[in-house]
């Protein structure tokens, strides 16, 4: 029935979701990244939808975006959210799906009168895809009381530190938040993510719930040769930090082919110094490399490494890796994913698990609360694509089953 509240609602989630994704900080695309001035638009916009909802909001230092609603005195706390940060050139789901639905799953409780033994807090992480400062999820860091100094210390390309970023962004000094919660005083979190892969698709299912998050490992591999003259230097006499650099990253893509379920990625090169009549003195090539199992994903490193050390002592190079970040796998909470599957079944019949190769926020907040998270099918798996989709009607089945599970956990 379209007249369906649930169906209207996903209908308004969809133009939400339309909506914001034209919030950013590049004309003709959606790039969005930390404590820019695109950033602080969709706060003030998705703020405003919070407080449609009935949700008391505020933004914290970092920049995350807070909605609450209280529970009973002395209740624990339920934390639903996702990162409203983006990729260059990004789809408008991922990150902005999981605060923006479960703002409509709150409306639609309140609808219907519901009264939650517990308060609800949905959160719009400032930062999760390490765009500027190459190191992923500095806001649930922030939220959840785990940033270090290391992370304060990160420059972006500009040289601005995450500090400084964060004072400017605040217009005052910066001071490390508490965790925003106790582990004793939270229900767990939910997260709600397109799947970013093919598996919902290919099981034409609308949605399904996730396992487990891979372990992830990002830094730069850098090759150092010498500058020189690319028309009177003879090839015998160079050392080119480029040449070095593009043999490493086809030896990084056959180690993965050879090794599934290893992805590896060389996602940028920055050769220096960038000028087609100069050979290459330096390749610094970003790698991102993933594994559902944490040893598997150390011993691909390890060789990786080793090669780039052989790549460069035999074409008369220096090679350095400088490790940006390393995250472990992390499992979901069982009982919260078993909850998760059932209100998935009780939607769309039968419930699929998997893995996510890609990261959340989840990953951070696991450390204070179980976790859960609820993927959501999209259009030929593409993400960080502006393509990206997800259709209302998985939309829909996705609010249904966070609906539902709210009300579980209520019961
Ligand atoms: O890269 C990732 O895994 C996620 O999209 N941040
Ligand atoms: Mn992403
Ligand atoms: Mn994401």
């Amino acid at each position: 029935m379209k007249s369906d509240p649930l169906a209207l609602a996903a209908r308004r989630l969809a133009r939400r979701l339309d909506e914001l994704g034209r919030v950013s900080d590049e004309r003709g695309r959606l790039t969005r990244t930390f404590l820019s001035p695109a950033m602080r638009r969709a706060n003030r916009l998705v703020g405003g939808w919070m407080r449609e909802a009935g949700l008391k909001v505020r933004e914290d230092e970092a920049g995350n975006l807070i909605g609450r609603s209280e529970g009973p005195p002395g209740s624990p706390t339920l934390l639903l959210g996702s990162h409203l940060d983006t990729v260059r050139d990004a789809g408008r789901f991922d990150g902005a799906l999981g605060v923006l639905l479960p703002i409509s799953a709150l409306s639609e409780l309140r609808r219907l009168g519901a009264r939650l033994p517990f308060a609800v807090e949905v959160v719009g992480f400032s930062e999760e895809e390490g765009v500027r400062f190459s190191s992923a999820y500095l806001g649930s860091k922030a939220y959840t009381g785990t940033l270090r100094a290391g992370d304060l210390a990160r420059r972006d390309r500009a040289g601005v530190t995450v500090r400084a970023a964060l004072e400017a962004y605040g217009s005052r000094p910066f001071a490390s938040p508490r965790p925003t919660h106790r582990a004793a005083d939270l229900l767990g979190y939910l997260e709600v993510h397109i799947e970013q892969g093919p598996v919902l698709e290919a099981k034409r299912r609308a949605v399904g719930v996730v396992t487990a998050i891979a372990g992830q490992t990002r830094g730069d591999a850098v090759f150092r040769g010498r500058a020189g003259h690319a028309g009177t230097t003879p090839m015998a006499w160079r050392r080119d930090a480029l040449a070095g650099a593009a043999e490493w990253i086809l030896f990084a893509e056959a180690l993965a082919r050879r090794q599934p379920p290893v992805v590896a990625t060389v996602g940028s090169v920055a050769a220096a110094p960038g000028v087609s009549n100069v050979i290459a003195g330096e390749a610094v090539l970003a790698l991102d490399l993933r594994h559902p199992a944490d040893g598997a994903r150390r011993r691909a490193l390890r060789d990786l490494l080793a090669a780039g050390r052989r790549i460069a002592r035999r074409r008369g190079l220096a090679f350095d890796w400088r490790l940006a970040q390393d995250h472990d796998a992390v499992a979901c909470d069982r009982n919260l994913t078993r909850r998760l599957a059932a209100s998935v079944r009780a939607v769309q019949g039968a419930s699929s698990a998997m893995v996510s190769g890609a990261g959340h926020d989840g990953v951070v907040v696991s450390a204070l609360a179980p976790i859960a998270m609820l993927f959501v099918r999209c259009r030929k798996g593409l993400s960080h694509h502006p393509d990206e989709f997800a259709a209302p009607a998985d939309l829909e089945a996705a609010l249904r089953v966070t609906v539902a599970f709210i009300a579980g956990l209520a019961a």
